[in-house]
């Protein structure tokens, strides 16, 4: 056991305990892959605006913010509120209700590109029916998406997430299933328009992330979503932007209102359901149309996306309502302030790394904030490829992670989001952190990034 886990099992025996627990019952103690890390994870219980508490009773500034969802921090009175007063109306109904129209009407109103929108529960699920209704609508088989981002574990589309990205991403998924996706480099313009042209014929949609959350949050280089609009459309085939991450974090219009370029179809899902489940296809008319149910009331195969008991429940739909409405309330003044908090964030712990004598290069865009260690003297890593070969991001994660929580700040892949409850004084703590941490790691002689 290194110093570094050791200093993070003494005060965590209660969760120690419970992953013990949880193994016996759940394989590997979690639900999901990305929530596990070694030692063993803090088991959390209570979380409000900027912090989240574990069962230990120690305290973090959020970074992970329930996956990116919560914009507003943990347990905002706007969202509580109306759910509260819900509660008393019912669980999930099952039924068509207007809390669902509201919803996508406004959707509908903030996203450049939507005129029709349909819920489901999960991002997985909209990137999932996504594609799906790209390949029904336009006849063809072929989905192309970048190397190095993630779209949710559906069969189709967990091709390339990590490097290298040649190796299959897991077992129990046939070769066969993946044979119509391939992938394209992200912000390689001419590469990326020679695969395209490649696949042409037979080509149902480009998906994309416009800012790709997995690999940093790499925003898109000048041209390159023009070239791939272009592109798609000159060949017939659909542009969906992976809006999950995006959607109304880097602005009310998503990252479609930021660069000006319009998808075909929008997938989104967290922040767009409050901190409640959800999932969200929506874009043109025509293409969503080809989705009705009434085509399956009329006998005549239908294009099935959908389905889902929980999907379009009022509790959702309600709580994505009272996030839209505050966010479009407050717009002018919270996303430049946020954008400026990110800015000053990734900046901050770049030079609080070096003073520890750590090399650090800090992608992102607005309030998402991506921290990264380059191996190479000079590196811009503005590529998926670049951030995995690149760096030695994999090698120091685990370790960074646990001694940012012994300095309180709770980060995944080493960095994070931000919210409107984080202040100056928090922003402060948080550099502060990294400071320490990187300090701790020279110190314990951890062969840290420092250029050729
Ligand atoms: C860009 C992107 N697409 C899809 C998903 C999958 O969404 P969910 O975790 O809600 O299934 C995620 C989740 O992090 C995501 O970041």
């Amino acid at each position: 056991m290194n110093a570094a886990e050791e200093a993070y099992r003494r005060p965590r025996q209660e969760s120690a305990l419970l992953y013990e627990r949880a193994r016996r019952v759940i394989p590997g103690g979690v639900s999901h892959t990305v929530r596990y890390y070694p030692p063993y994870p803090a088991f959390m219980e209570r979380a409000q605006g900027g912090r989240i508490w574990d069962v230990d009773g120690n305290s973090y500034l959020d970074l992970w913010l329930g996956h990116y969802t919560h914009i507003l921090g943990h347990a905002p009175d706007c969202i509580l509120e109306p759910l509260r007063q819900a509660l008393g109306r019912g669980l999930n109904w099952g039924h068509a209700n207007e809390h669902a129209v509201e919803l996508a009407e406004l959707i509908c109103e903030l996203v450049p590109s939507a005129r029709m929108a349909r819920f489901c529960c999960s991002g997985t699920e909209a990137t999932m029916f996504a594609a799906r209704l790209a390949r029904g609508f336009t006849r063809r088989r072929m989905i192309l998406k970048v190397r190095g981002s993630w779209h949710g574990p559906s069969s189709d589309l967990a091709v390339a997430i990590t490097f290298p990205f040649e190796e299959p991403e897991s077992t129990g998924i046939p070769p066969e299933t993946q044979q119509f996706t391939a992938t394209l480099p992200f912000n390689e313009t001419e590469e990326t328009l020679k695969i395209i042209d490649r696949h042409a014929a037979d080509l149902a949609a480009v998906i994309l992330d416009p800012i790709v959350g997995a690999s940093g949050f790499l925003p898109p280089q000048r041209g390159y979503l023009e070239a791939v609009r272009q592109a798609t459309q000159a060949c017939g085939a659909l542009l969906i932007f992976d809006e999950i991450i995006t959607g109304f974090r880097v602005g009310l219009g998503g990252a479609q209102g930021v660069f000006g370029v319009l998808p075909d179809l929008t997938t989104l899902g967290k922040i767009a359901g409050g901190g409640m489940p959800i999932g969200v296809v929506c874009g043109r008319a025509d293409i969503m149309e080809a989705s009705t149910p009434i085509l399956q009331a009329r006998k005549q195969t239908p294009l099935l996306i959908g389905g889902g008991t929980f999907s379009s429940n009022h509790l959702s739909m309600l709580s994505g309502l009272a996030m839209l409405r505050h966010l479009r309330r407050h717009a002018d003044t919270f996303y430049p302030r946020l954008a400026a908090a990110g800015e000053r964030l990734r900046r901050g712990i770049e030079w609080a790394m070096a003073e520890s004598g750590i090399v650090a290069q800090c992608t992102g865009y607005g309030s998402l904030v991506g921290v990264n260690f380059p191996r190479v003297y000079d590196v811009t890593l503005d590529t998926p490829w670049k951030v995995h070969a690149m760096t030695s991001n994999a090698a120091y994660g685990d370790e960074l992670r646990l001694r940012l929580m012994e300095h309180g700040v709770f980060a995944v892949h080493g960095g994070g989001a931000l919210c409107t409850e984080h202040g100056d004084s928090d922003l402060e703590a948080i550099i502060e952190a990294y400071r320490l941490a990187g300090r701790e790691m020279v110190e314990a002689g951890l062969s840290v990034a420092r250029p050729r």
